[in-house]
């Protein structure tokens, strides 16, 4: 079914300029995403209190004048997808794409994203670049990756993650994509968010889960078929201190979460100059997304508890059955099971 990608160059024989330019593809998913929103947070309050303060009144203006934009359709650029900042980046972990089955564009996808980790990197990379052919293998399909509606309001941030194709994962945002005359919608939504970030630790393998629904009700509102998909090493790119349940520090945690709607997670990279000391690069683990096989759903505009439960336990079915047929090829041991909170 699949159609195998080129073998990523093996260390040895890159050269030192390619090892630094994949470095740098890394690097910049890293600083976009963790260090440009409190960046340009500090620089618009800090503007404020100089001959510049203008500037952040203006900018601010425009937020509100485009506070629609990022619900309803984006501004992206489809010529995004194919910068090679993101072949280098696929080539540092190396990260691939694994297709199972077809997903025709004659209808829509609400995709699963399983697990989060600590940035979603194999899940962008695969879906919103074209650095391992999504277009190519899923033709026909338009890709949306769901984020936390609250990060649209964050200047320069914000135009730039419209720019590559996120949108907020309001219900009004997702109704609205999911609703329009055109099919071959694929959103993506990281359903365990920004909770199941504080799971990730290398080899483990937890998903929030259990309780939420709201995904299959998207699906049901709209016919669109669920699609499970998981990645494989997402969770091994960094070091991560995973705290017990109960303990005070995973309490913090939660508490933390609950206020400020992001995680408190403690983890580390490698340095940009040593392998030996820690960092912000991520460790080069290789990654694997596994897109499962669509399962139809009927089309409901007020479903039932019932059918919600019934639709959310074949999805989980079918994600651990994706799991346990692709784990060992990804190098997770046979005695390794999904666990579900
Ligand atoms: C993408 O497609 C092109 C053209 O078919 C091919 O040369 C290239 O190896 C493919 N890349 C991957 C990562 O599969
Ligand atoms: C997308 O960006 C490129 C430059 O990177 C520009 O030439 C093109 O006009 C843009 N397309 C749209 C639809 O804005």
């Amino acid at each position: 079914m699949d159609v195998p990608t080129a073998p990523p160059p093996s260390r040895a024989t890159k050269t030192l300029q390619k090892r630094r330019l994949e470095a740098l593809g890394a690097l910049h998913y890293v600083l976009a995403f963790w260090l440009l929103a409190p960046f340009s947070i500090v620089l618009f309050i800090y503007m404020l209190f100089t001959r510049l303060w203008f500037l952040t009144v203006l900018y601010l203006l425009w937020i509100y004048l485009d506070r629609d934009t990022p619900s309803q359709g984006g501004r992206r650029n489809d010529s995004t997808r194919r910068w090679e900042i993101w072949k280098h980046q696929r080539d540092y972990f190396p990260i691939k794409l694994v297709k199972t089955a077809e997903l025709p564009p004659n209808q829509n996808y609400v995709l699963g994203a399983h697990p989060h980790g600590i940035m979603t990197t194999a899940p962008f990379c695969n879906i919103l670049t074209e650095c391992n052919n999504f277009s190519r293998r899923f033709p026909g399909l338009q890709p949306w990756i769901a984020t936390l509606a609250g990060i649209f309001y964050i200047p320069v941030f914000r135009d730039y993650i419209m720019l590559i194709g996120l949108r907020p994962a309001s219900r009004h945002s997702l109704d609205f994509v999911l609703s329009q005359p055109q099919v071959g919608k694929a959103v993506v939504i990281t359903i365990g968010g920004v909770r199941e970030a504080l799971y990730t630790a290398p080899g483990r393998h937890c998903l929030k889960l259990l309780n939420r629904k709201g995904f299959i009700r998207l699906a049901l509102r709209h016919g669109a078929s669920l699609v499970p998909m998981y990645s494989f090493g997402e969770n091994d790119i960094f070091k991560c201190k995973a705290f017990p349940r109960g303990s005070w520090q995973y309490m913090w945690q939660v508490t933390y979460k609950k206020i400020t709607g992001l995680p408190l997670c403690i983890c580390w990279g490698r340095s940009i100059f040593s392998r030996n000391s820690w960092g912000l690069l991520p460790f080069s683990k290789p990654m694997t997304t596994v897109v499962g096989a669509p399962i139809p759903v009927p089309q409901l505009s007020v479903p039932t508890e019932k059918q919600v439960d019934h639709y959310h336990r074949l999805y989980m079915e079918a994600l651990e059955r994706l799991f346990e047929e692709h784990k060992e090829s990804c190098g997770v041991p046979a005695s390794t099971h999904l666990t579900f909170r």
